[in-house]
């Protein structure tokens, strides 16, 4: 595809649209060209700040017309790389629209613009008691747009699904500067293609995402946290089906490696919880509802099922207080490992019987290649972050071996049943890995689909497809 580069002209016409909201100044093409993956930087000659639908409908139209790369930027808490602008052009902010449009308290609905935090979101609706339940890591930083776009998870996913089952309908701009609703705001839609689903977790490839329409569920009242120690690793991921095999549904199954949690601890400068010498793993399991005794009896469950594995003394939070600092420790791994060293954070996924064979031959292809990785993740989905640690490893085994190592590793999990993004998505640095899940005729039946929405392919190019 070749590209125009931004020019003078260019520059005026988005201004005349955009005024101020126009940025081509060295800080801010610095700070657009990242997101929080790797160390990966990308400029893009422009940033485009739209505060309303028509704004970047005129944006699309001009950029389409021009053979204009447009990169959408969010957040950019990402970690596949899905806002870097790898081909220059535009980086088109989102951050304007952070608008809560309306919460429907009558049919437990938000209808939201895509710049909004989603932790706001999330308390905005609770405090009518009502919930939306994705939460990933970042839910303090990131926005519910890129959320749509990566289709993201985070703890509660294992109970209450991931952010595809709360979208309903989605206002989108397409490549041509038209704009659609993608659906309708009813809980059932059997009515044509779902396109709805398919502009979520498709990264800013296919439109742009400029309202959004989202199912509520009733908050749940009361909950139950523990954090399990185990002496063996793969026994914590044993034990993981075992709890969903005797009947319970955990509201957070949360792994984490001995090294997580002593690197988080370290990070936040807080020993919190006693990791003693022998302790390999952790599980952070929370029970939540509207009963306490209920849940009681689910906790009792969850005893009974770990009684067969080697624990050591399980601690169970007293307060909100604990609740939050064991969950902030949790959601802080990604962060502290990111000090520590360069890393590549894989987002493994397999059917939860198959963990303990996954963390096996990840520690398996590690020593075989000589690296060093700390697991951790959403053990109850059976989706494993694997973080990758570059540490004094020479940039040739970064760049070359390791990229063959991952291979090994993808193929494994693809013969377990699984596949190799569970929430991060695709974006730019899996997409060379695509293969390994999807035969020629998929990929092409995809790349098809991306023509048809965006055949000039100026939508946040470069991504997903393998090169
Ligand atoms: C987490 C992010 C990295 O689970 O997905 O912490
Ligand atoms: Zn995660």
């Amino acid at each position: 595809m070749n590209y125009s580069k931004i020019t003078p002209e260019h520059l005026q016409f988005f201004k005349s649209i955009l005024g101020e909201n126009c940025f081509t100044d060295s800080e801010n093409i610095a700070k657009y060209s990242h997101d929080e993956t790797e160390d990966l930087s990308f400029h893009p000659e422009i940033i485009l700040k739209p505060n309303h639908t028509e704004q970047v409908a005129d944006i699309l139209r001009y950029c389409n017309e021009h053979s204009i790369p447009v990169t959408p930027s969010g957040a950019r808490t990402g970690l596949s790389g899905g806002a870097l602008p790898i081909h220059g052009g535009v980086a088109l902010s989102m951050e304007k629209f952070n608008s809560i449009v309306n919460i429907d308290e009558h049919n437990l609905q938000v209808t939201t613009e895509p710049g909004v935090i989603t932790e706001v979101l999330q308390n905005a609706v609770k405090a009518v008691g009502l919930f939306y339940p994705p939460d990933p890591a970042s839910k303090g930083s990131c926005f519910i747009g890129g959320n749509i776009a990566e289709n993201s998870g985070g703890p509660k996913a294992v109970k209450y699904g991931v952010t595809n089952e709360y979208v309903l309908n989605l206002e989108v701009v397409l490549a041509n500067g038209e704009v659609i609703w993608t659906g309708a705001n009813v809980l059932k839609n059997a009515t044509g293609y779902n396109l709805t689903q398919l502009i979520v977790g498709s990264e800013g490839t296919l439109g742009i995402v400029t309202k959004i329409v989202l199912k509520l569920i009733p908050h749940p009242t009361h909950n139950v946290l523990m954090l399990v120690p185990f002496f063996d690793a793969a026994e914590a991921c044993e034990s993981v089906a075992a709890l969903f095999k005797a009947g319970i549904t955990p509201s957070g199954l949360e792994f984490m490696e001995r090294d997580a949690l002593l690197w988080t601890q370290d990070f936040i400068g807080e020993k919190t919880v006693p990791v003693e010498e022998n302790h390999q793993a952790h599980l952070l399991i929370e029970l939540d509802g509207f009963d306490e005794e209920d849940l009681m009896k689910d906790a009792e469950k969850v005893l009974a099922v770990l009684e067969d594995y080697d624990t050591d003394e399980i601690l169970f939070a007293e307060s909100q207080a604990q609740k939050d600092q064991l969950w902030s420790l949790r959601r802080k791994v990604g962060e502290a490992v990111k000090t520590q060293s360069i890393y590549k954070e894989e987002d493994t996924v397999v059917p939860r019987y198959e963990l303990p064979n996954l963390l096996r031959k990840v520690k398996e292809i590690g020593n075989q290649y000589g690296f060093k990785s700390v697991c951790y993740g959403h053990a109850g989905d059976g989706n494993l972050h694997i973080n990758i640690i570059k540490g004094d490893l020479s940039d040739e085994f970064w760049n070359h071996e390791l990229t063959q190592a991952i291979r090994e590793l993808f193929t494994e999990v693809k013969q377990m049943g699984g596949t190799i993004s569970g929430e991060h998505g695709i974006g730019l640095v899996q997409k060379g890995y695509m293969d390994i899940v999807f035969p020629a005729t998929t990929l092409q039946l995809m790349k098809d689909i991306k023509k048809v929405f965006d055949p000039k392919g100026i939508l946040n190019p470069g991504k997903i497809f393998p090169d």
